[in-house]
């Protein structure tokens, strides 16, 4: 039984979402993520405040253009559902986290929730190397860890090759994966997460293995944005020759989490020159780099004294999704809400917690 947040996987949902991007803005899809995906509180907190800005500026009639947003609600009625769903009433939620969160406002509010929406239910947190020391399978293979038996995992660690500090972090993922537990993501759904994996599912062909509907499938893939495998094929050469030719057009991409591991620019053109010829290449991917449309707009920061400046900024919109199942079944399949990040239109990447992008909140016009 697989729990993933977030992924939005195709339904009648889908449609209304892209029916509304595509108001709000020309869409285009940079990524599925699969494991860890953060902002599920500070999504709802950014509309929030938006919402109260409205209302301090005189202008509450303007509040009914900030969608809802409740995502972090629906992330952890996802998990209270995979719960009851392993159906052990003493059984917790374990939260895999890292040595030092960073984006601990964030994560503890799913935890908050999670106790407001079912207070029966406990959420522990421990990280791998923890894991690795404590936890056991039991008899039927439930996860068991200093005394409890574990019904959910959620994974907000173990996304990077560097989380994993010995061999005993990889058998402790092992063993989560062997136990009875509810996994998000499962490996599956983490490896779908994958880029590499991703630009599979990209291919044309791809979709129709898991969409019927003609029209919903060419809807899907009008957000899909152009990208190429660099194996040692011709395909693969034609690629690493349009990345040469025209750098500034393409993103590279290797198979990492957690932002800042891509290459932009005239950086393109360098390290495909100087990989064209090894193995290395074939783990990276290219993709037709993304031309978000400017808005002129203030970015409120910690410290900055350019606040009051106004700049061009541009904006990326991400929808988070519950799904719930097994290899057979689709119990549960649903978006949940959304977050937005705001960040100056120079910048490669639109990071946060790195200091050039800002929580922000969708504002629908006619
Ligand atoms: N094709 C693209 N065009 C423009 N910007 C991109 C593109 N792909 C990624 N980015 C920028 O880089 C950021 C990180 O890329 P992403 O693929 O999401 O990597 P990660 O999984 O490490 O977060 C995105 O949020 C976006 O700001
Ligand atoms: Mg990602």
């Amino acid at each position: 039984m697989d729990l993933c947040i977030p992924l939005p996987l195709p339904n009648e949902e889908l449609e209304d979402i892209i029916d509304k991007a595509k108001d709000w803005a020309l869409m285009h899809g940079v990524e599925i993520n699969t494991i860890a995906s953060g902002f599920g509180w500070l999504g709802p907190a950014a509309t929030n405040l938006h919402k109260f800005i409205l209302q301090e500026l005189g202008v509450p009639e303007k509040i009914k253009n900030l969608p809802d947003n409740n995502a972090l609600q629906g992330i952890c009625t996802g998990m209270i559902e995979a719960w009851k769903i392993y159906n052990d009433q003493k059984a917790v939620i374990l939260f895999v986290i890292e040595d030092v969160t960073y984006n601990i406002c964030d994560q503890r509010f799913h935890e908050f929730e999670i106790r407001r929406l079912n207070p029966d239910i406990k959420v522990i947190r421990r990280n791998l190397t923890q894991l690795a020391a404590g936890a056991k399978l039991g008899q039927n293979k439930e996860l068991l860890m200093d005394g409890y038996t574990i019904a959910v995992v959620y994974y907000r660690s173990g996304y990077e090759p560097g989380q994993y500090y010995s061999k005993n972090e990889w058998d402790a993922r092992l063993l989560i994966e062997r136990s009875l537990a509810i996994k998000c993501p499962s490996i599956q759904y983490h490896l779908a997460g994958a880029k590499k994996v991703q630009q599979a599912l990209a291919k044309p062909e791809a979709v129709t293995r898991f969409l019927r509907d003609e029209k919903t499938i060419e809807r899907v893939k009008e957000i899909f944005t152009g990208l190429y495998s660099l194996n040692f094929d011709e395909h693969g050469d034609a690629a690493v020759e349009m990345g040469i030719a025209n750098p500034k057009k393409f993103v590279l991409k290797p198979q990492r989490e957690g932002g800042c591991n891509n290459i932009y620019g005239m950086n393109v053109r360098s390290f495909l020159e100087s990989t064209k010829n090894k193995q290395e290449r074939v783990a990276w991917i290219l993709m037709d780099r993304i031309d978000p449309p400017l808005q002129i707009n203030y970015q409120i920061r910690p410290g900055s004294d350019t606040d009051t400046e106004l700049k061009e900024l541009v904006s990326e919109l991400g929808i988070f999704g519950v799904i719930i199942g097994d290899e057979k079944t689709v119990l549960i399949n649903r978006q949940v809400g959304h977050m937005l990040r705001t960040k100056i239109a120079t910048a490669d990447e639109g990071g946060v917690a790195s200091g050039l992008g800002a929580c922000d909140s969708p504002y629908l016009i006619d």
